[in-house]
């Protein structure tokens, strides 16, 4: 394929830019980052990442994917973030990461989405949501044709100081503690047993038991086994039984 486009996705928004944009750039390939094996060459013309901001900065596998991928020739390369607010140090930490093996971002874009940090956050009405997604075809327009052109540009920035500035710090202090964030997941008496949380958890974080679910320590956070539980079974901790579930509409994961 002549481009290839992987993502990182718990609730689907980041699936649904990384589908749209291959759409509008065609010849396009769109890998689930969190299946692909690393020890395969990457020899697409224009190689892109699609993920989702957490904690200011970038989830632990895209760290690990980056350190580990092997590009071929000099792509074109270019993120996209998915955030519910801010971009934060994202953008930048995966720059450093790409110069690390002197590669180096051509582009790198934030798309605001609905907000899926249902620990602290609701994602907000229907309409606020289908407001950002509106916004999002017109972004997805924008940035496919700097993409088509390889157009070489900066990197989008948050318009705050504070997550520009302690952005990578504070995401790289949380970050350690997500893999065993998984002890706050609780499963209750709702549970069917369908198995759709350990089928959905893209890095096999989850093993059914006696037809419940259990959490081995290797989290990514990226919340998809509580929102997509069909009956709400699993919460975190004390602070989401009241709160909506969101999985983005335009994608199944
Ligand atoms: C653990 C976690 C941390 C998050 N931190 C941030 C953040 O710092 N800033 C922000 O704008 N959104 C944050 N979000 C929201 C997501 O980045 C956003 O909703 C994203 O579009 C979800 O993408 P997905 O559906 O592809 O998983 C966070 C979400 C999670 C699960
Ligand atoms: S998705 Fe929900 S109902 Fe199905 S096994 Fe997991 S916790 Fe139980
Ligand atoms: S266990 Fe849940 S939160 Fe953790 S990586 Fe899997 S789906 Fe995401």
């Amino acid at each position: 394929m002549k481009n290839a486009i992987f993502y990182f996705s718990g609730t689907g928004n980041s699936l649904q830019v990384a589908t749209d944009i291959a759409e509008k750039i065609g010849e396009c390939e769109v890998l689930n980052l969190a299946k692909y094996n690393t020890n395969n060459e990457i020899t697409a013309e224009r190689v892109g990442l699609v993920f989702p901001v957490y904690f200011w900065g970038i989830p632990n596998i895209i760290a690990r994917f980056l350190s580990e991928i092997k590009l071929a020739g000099n792509p074109y390369l270019f993120a996209v973030v998915t955030c519910g607010n801010t971009v934060g140090a994202s953008l930048v930490q995966v720059n450093e990461l790409l110069r690390a093996k002197n590669f180096k971002l051509h582009s790198g874009f934030m798309i605001k989405m609905p907000e899926n940090y249902i620990v602290k956050y609701d994602a907000g009405s229907k309409e606020k949501q289908q407001k950002r997604f509106d916004d999002e075809a017109l972004q997805v327009s924008a940035i496919s044709k700097v993409v088509l052109n390889k157009i070489e540009q900066p990197l989008a920035k948050s318009k705050y100081l504070i997550d520009t500035l302690f952005g990578k710090p504070v995401n790289r202090s949380a970050a350690k503690d997500f893999p065993t964030n998984d002890i706050n997941f609780r499963v209750n008496a709702l549970c069917t047993g369908c198995g759709k949380c350990e089928r959905i958890c893209s890095v096999g974080n989850i093993t059914m038991i006696n037809n419940k679910p259990t959490w081995n320590h290797h989290c990514e956070l990226c919340l998809g086994c509580l929102q997509n539980c069909p009956v709400e079974a699993i919460n975190y901790g004390n602070k989401t039984q009241k709160r909506t579930r969101y999985t983005n509409p335009h994608v199944q994961l």
